[in-house]
């Protein structure tokens, strides 16, 4: 599939996830097989206002990971064109805009979701948005604000009209958050109603979830996101078929690619949380990880960390396989 100019070579892809999905995880979901990676939301005032430390750190992806979509949250032309254009100037090869987040805090102040409410206010913040973006730019979008204003497709018309490229579409409303089960028919009606390409997203937990999206709806590309965390295994078509041992093998790689990358590119009261985080998802489904974890988030450096760590990781059974995340976020 093609976003624009930009080549999407695969059918599955990480999702944006903030707080989580960073330069470092991305890295490593894309080398396990993500079609294209995307940032976690980046504020359009921050970025603004920030000085130009703040903002780097905040947009920063590694080579490896392009072609590299950033995605700008705001509600404002005013910050959300500036924001959008720095983002293009440090080298995003794809501007997404953040239409689906569903936290009050956010939505009050009319940005993520709450961009669906007034289409044609919408319309003309993308017009404004599309007249400085020379990069593909793509909008990500849920079902409608709630069950009584499911306008995903009439959205998606508008962004096709004023010039957007492609669409993420996750068929849940806001008021449904992160409940209940996604209804996919709502990303088939849009696949009929405009001719930019849709990506497919929610409850995709494997490729073979990917692949029966794909069929039941036609998207071309699909994205995961909490099956993703902690494993980002699940872009790889060849690991469902590896034997216990040999994931085992194989995760072991990916965390030891994963840990360094943290340590590299985040200051370390950061990168411990992350580290944390995602080595506590890393060793989800396995022997005793209660108390592993309580250890984990106990430890108070990268090197305590990585011992209480490397220390579980050798005592639990490779044979045991490890059940798909869907953590409750
Ligand atoms: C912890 C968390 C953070 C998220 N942050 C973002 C975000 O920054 N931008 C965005 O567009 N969606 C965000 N999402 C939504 C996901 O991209 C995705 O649409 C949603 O999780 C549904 O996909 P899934 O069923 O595969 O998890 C977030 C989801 C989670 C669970």
């Amino acid at each position: 599939m093609f976003i624009g100019n930009v080549e999407v070579k695969g059918l599955a892809r990480l999702a944006p996830m903030a707080g989580i999905s960073n330069a470092a995880y991305r890295t490593v979901a894309r080398e396990c097989g993500s079609a294209l990676t995307t940032s976690e939301e980046i504020d359009a005032t921050g970025l603004t206002r920030m000085n130009a430390k703040t903002r780097y750190d905040i947009a920063k992806y590694l080579p490896e990971e392009k072609p590299i979509a950033l995605q700008i949250l705001g509600a404002e032309a005013e910050y959300l064109v500036p924001g959008a254009q720095w983002l293009q100037d440090q080298g995003a090869d794809i501007i997404d805009l953040n239409m689906g987040c569903p936290v009050q805090k956010i939505t009050k102040t009319g940005r993520g979701s709450a961009m669906m409410k007034d289409v044609a206010k919408t319309a003309k913040i993308l017009e404004a948005m599309r007249k400085v973006l020379t990069v593909p730019f793509t909008i990500k979008i849920r079902s409608g604000w709630d069950e009584k204003h499911l306008n995903a497709v009439e959205v998606s018309k508008m962004a096709e009209d004023v010039g957007v490229d492609a669409i993420t579409v996750h068929p849940r409303t806001r008021s449904q958050q992160f409940t209940g089960l996604s209804k996919w028919e709502m990303i088939s009606q849009v696949v009929d109603a405009v001719n930019i390409p849709i990506t497919g997203n929610g409850d995709v937990k494997s490729m073979s979830d990917a692949r029966r999206m794909s069929a039941e709806t036609g998207v071309e590309s699909a994205m995961i996101g909490r099956a993703a965390m902690g494993a980002p295994w699940v872009f790889d078509e060849s690991f469902e078929d590896l034997s216990p041992e040999g994931k085992y093998d194989y995760q072991t790689r990916v965390i030891n690619r994963h840990m360094p990358l943290i340590m590299e590119h985040f200051p370390e009261k950061v990168g411990l949380i992350q580290m944390q985080r995602h080595l506590s998802w890393y060793a989800g489904g396995r022997d005793r990880v209660r108390s592993f974890r309580v250890e984990l988030f106990g430890a108070r450096s990268y090197e305590e960390t990585r011992d209480v760590f490397d220390r579980y990781w050798a005592s639990v059974d490779p044979a045991v396989s490890q059940q798909p995340n869907m953590a409750a976020v």
